[in-house]
């Protein structure tokens, strides 16, 4: 992994810049992002092929001084916008006329590396991973199976909060045509039964995370001490977590701190230096369904924080059905990779309606749509009133107990994406 040429760049604001990291990476130069309290001696161990500045630099830095001294060219690129062409060409020519990039970082090659990596420091010992069905836990467990398919045991916990046909396609995906090790714990009414009566959406999280833990625990200490327990942290999470002086955006998050109570040696995060669109390249590269690899973001707590209140089984079932018609006709109206996220919620309103000429008194289901680029922010789905028609019909009609379809016009900020 270590023959790869490097580029460092100094992000002087002491924010993190990952937009700048991404059009580098995108020019097929692999790029390390550094704070402005990074050290000099660490930045020449990397053995960099050139540096850039960025960010709005306040007042004279001392690494600023200190860089240029390494000897490799310096791009200073805090008056340029990196998305525009003339951007794109600045950035060209510093990598590959002046540094001599050989553009060696492409996923083609990472995944070789990687697997190659794993494989010596695998050997044969124990590897344990935490499945969600989530894009990153799933390229870590594929990097690990093609590198020692023996040693990897992943364990699914069903938490029976995800959407509707989610669970069956991991067992098949990872089990069945992967052939993974993989043990599926359908604790959906274990789960159920902790969340009864459980109004508070914080409390509701609390709950699914620390049970979620408990299940892990009892499962692993079946299979006894393993070597390494797997995680998938991404670069944006390694930066987030604080790279300069301004320090953390948010934490970390670790697969709700597993670490703490799992017997293992050592914590193996093969994807760590990825972004997360890197992620979904060598998803495909090592041969991951698209489905998988393209699924969008999906809250850890699942369905349980889009069933408004305190979650009943009636409810669930009704979210999951209505869901599973809203990406239905989003599939097929061609609209599934268009939007970054989409989904319905189930609120604990009732209201009147009429059906057969008859009242009814039923819930209602709201729908949202989002585009983003990091989740900070995003903004509603300008969604053609054709597809949400049809969706709300075909919710109103075969999903019972739904009489009122709503779409969430609500931008975040003020909102959030999910609704608890
Ligand atoms: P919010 O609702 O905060 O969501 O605007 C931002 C993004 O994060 C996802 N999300 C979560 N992801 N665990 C996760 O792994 C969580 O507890 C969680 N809560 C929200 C959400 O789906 C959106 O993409």
């Amino acid at each position: 992994m270590e023959t790869k040429q490097t580029v460092v760049i100094v992000d002087l604001s002491g924010r993190c810049n990952q937009l700048i990291a991404r059009s580098v990476r995108n020019l097929n130069v692999y790029c390390q992002l550094v704070g402005d309290n990074a050290k000099i001696e660490d930045i020449k161990k990397v053995n960099p092929i050139g540096i850039i500045l960025t960010g709005e630099s306040e007042g004279e830095k001392a690494i600023e001084a200190e860089v240029k001294t390494i000897g490799v060219p310096v791009l200073d690129i805090r008056d340029i916008d990196v998305e525009s062409k003339q951007g794109v060409k600045t950035l060209k020519a510093f990598l590959y006329k002046t540094c001599k990039a050989k553009g060696d970082w492409t996923m083609k090659a990472f995944t070789e590396a990687m697997v190659a990596e794993l494989k010596e420091k695998i050997g044969d010992k124990k590897v344990l991973c935490a499945l969600s069905g989530g894009v990153d836990s799933a390229v870590c467990a594929a990097l690990i199976h093609k590198a020692n398919k023996d040693c990897l045991t992943c364990v699914f916990v069903d938490h029976g909060l995800m959407r509707k046909g989610e669970p069956e396609q991991v067992v098949d995906v990872f089990g069945n045509k992967l052939g993974m090790n993989l043990i599926h714990i359908d604790a959906s009414e274990r789960f159920l039964t902790k969340l009864e009566g459980v109004n508070d959406p914080e409390r509701k999280r609390k709950i699914i995370g620390e049970e979620f833990i408990r299940v892990f625990e009892e499962e692993a200490k079946k299979i006894g001490a393993v070597d390494f327990l797997v995680q998938g942290t991404i670069y944006p999470d390694i930066i987030e977590s604080g790279i300069g002086s301004k320090g953390l955006v948010k934490s970390h998050h670790n697969v709700g701190g597993l670490p703490d109570v799992i017997d293992f040696k050592e914590i193996l995060e093969p994807v760590k230096d990825l972004f997360k669109d890197e992620v979904r390249k060598v998803g495909i590269e090592i041969g991951l369904p698209l489905e998988q690899v393209n699924r969008q973001p999906f809250p850890g707590p699942g369905l349980g924080v889009r069933c408004i209140g305190a979650i009943t089984r009636e409810r669930l079932a009704i979210l999951k059905d209505a869901d599973f018609i809203m990406r239905e006709e989003i599939a097929k109206a061609g609209w599934d990779t268009k939007i970054w996220q989409y989904f319905a919620v189930i609120t604990d309103m009732k209201s009147v309606g009429v059906r057969n000429e008859v009242r009814s008194y039923e819930y209602t289901v709201a729908l949202r749509a989002i585009h983003s680029i990091d989740a900070m922010s995003a903004q509603f789905v300008h969604l053609p009133f054709e597809i949400l028609e049809t969706i709300s019909r075909r919710i109103t009609t075969e999903v019972v107990g739904v009489n009122r379809v709503v779409y969430d016009i609500t931008s975040k900020p003020p909102a959030t994406i999910e609704w608890e």
